[in-house]
């Protein structure tokens, strides 16, 4: 097995596609929120795998369920019951609101069977079941945003509002089309009597971290129910505490208290600690019309992975992260926005808790290098919006630490 960066580069160069823009850092091991490379340099992880590593590297708890979970049982069809999936499922009912979940591995397979499930229910509204009306149009759209990401299958590719990401894969698949995030005009125009379904996420990542209007969410869900339209978020970057509550859409509360809740709510990243894992959560209305034969997924639910889940949220409400993470995100927008050495070059300061957005003036050029080469780990979205989302238990010292080299790599470049 080749152990040095330079013969490990090479080798990867000969077998493995080269579909992701990868920095030349072969990294070895992590604890907490630290990363080191095989050359023993460490770095501190300020984005945690694109938000998979919500607990950081190798949590205790999580390393605990994982071994126990290996040493009793490894995998089982989903013709049989197990624990693991309920606990998980259980974990939802009592942090978001009463629903039931499909499991797979990723976000892309959530956001797909939320679809999926929004065209059945469309299918049931022209049968004149769901409160449809007999001889109605059957639904089957889906209405997405610009700026939006929604993963990387030809179905996802199509919902997601970047045309970058369609690009090179047309055809594109039928049905899907997107609305500039908070124009509720271009909403309106977009939804015909075919709509099923209106798609977005409650704070936009890849796009460059948008957060959805509150008014706007509020006016969305009225309109969606009026009209018979299944309403997904996809939490799969704001769910399990990152940005201040539990799930992103927890933001979105009313002037009388409750709060704006989606028919479906889809889940990736870090639910799985950052093992495979995808949510679709269902309102139990909505989940009953998945019967056996429309949908499935093989390894989807799998014990190991169900078990460090599980472990993800309750090390969560445990070690009070979420209130954690929300100190931490208010701490740095207040020192981000106040650092005279970077002043000049930055536009604004934006997002909830750990998930937050530096808007630069100017795209800059080598930022993510320089804070590699500084020790810090970061990632630079919509050309010129630096992206932070540590590990959520991420302590104050190395927080501040974190924000020093952010800083230090800014004005350096
Ligand atoms: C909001 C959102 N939805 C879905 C996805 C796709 O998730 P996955 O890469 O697990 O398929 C991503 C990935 O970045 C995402 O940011």
């Amino acid at each position: 097995m080749p152990t040095t960066t330079q013969d490990i580069l090479t080798k990867a160069d000969d077998v493995l596609i080269g579909n992701y823009a990868r920095f030349p850092v072969v990294m070895e091991r992590g604890e907490g929120s630290f990363l080191w490379d095989v050359d023993g340099k460490r770095y501190i992880d300020l984005f945690a795998g694109f938000g998979g590593g919500v607990l950081g590297h190798c949590q205790p708890d999580l390393v605990r369920a994982v071994r126990e979970q290996a040493g009793r049982m490894w995998h089982v069809g989903n013709t049989f019951h197990s624990a693991p999936q309920t606990e998980l499922a259980d974990r939802l009912n009592r942090t978001a609101f009463k629903g039931k979940a499909f499991f797979c591995h990723s976000g892309l397979e959530a956001n797909e069977a939320a679809v999926k499930l929004a065209r059945l229910r469309g299918g049931q509204a022209a049968d004149g079941a769901a409160g449809g009306k007999p001889g109605a149009a059957k639904k089957w759209k889906v209405v997405s945003m610009n700026r939006s990401f929604h993963g990387r299958s030809l179905a996802m590719v199509a919902a997601t509002g970047n045309p970058a990401v369609k690009a090179g894969f047309e055809p594109a698949v039928p049905g899907f089309s997107q609305v500039d995030l908070g124009d509720l005009e271009g909403l309106s125009a977009a939804i015909d009597a075919e709509t099923a379904a209106v798609l977005l996420e409650p704070i936009q990542g890849e796009g460059g971290i948008h957060p959805v209007p509150i008014d706007y969410a509020i006016e969305l869900r009225r309109i969606c129910d009026e009209r018979g339209i299944t309403l997904i978020f996809d939490e799969v970057w704001t769910g399990c505490g990152r940005t201040g509550k539990w799930f992103g859409h927890q933001h979105f509360v009313r002037a009388d208290g409750s709060i704006v809740e989606p028919d479906i709510m889809t889940l990736g990243k870090a639910v799985g600690g950052g093992l495979p894992v995808g949510i679709m959560y269902a309102k139990p209305e909505l989940a009953a019309l998945l019967v056996p034969g429309r949908h499935g997924s093989t390894l989807g639910g799998n014990p190991i992975c169900a078990a460090a889940a599980t472990a993800v949220f309750d090390v969560i409400e445990r070690d009070k992260l979420i209130g954690h993470a929300q100190s931490l995100g208010e701490h740095a927008i207040a020192r981000l926005k106040n650092e005279p050495s970077i002043r000049h070059k930055v536009a604004q300061v934006r997002g909830k808790a750990l998930f937050l957005g530096i808007e630069l003036k100017q795209p800059p050029t080598g930022l993510v290098e320089k804070g590699i080469e500084l020790g810090v780990l970061l990632n630079v979205t919509a050309q010129k919006v630096i992206r932070l989302a540590p590990p959520i238990n991420i302590d104050y010292a190395t927080w501040n630490a974190g924000l020093d080299l952010v800083v230090k790599a800014i004005a350096a470049t």
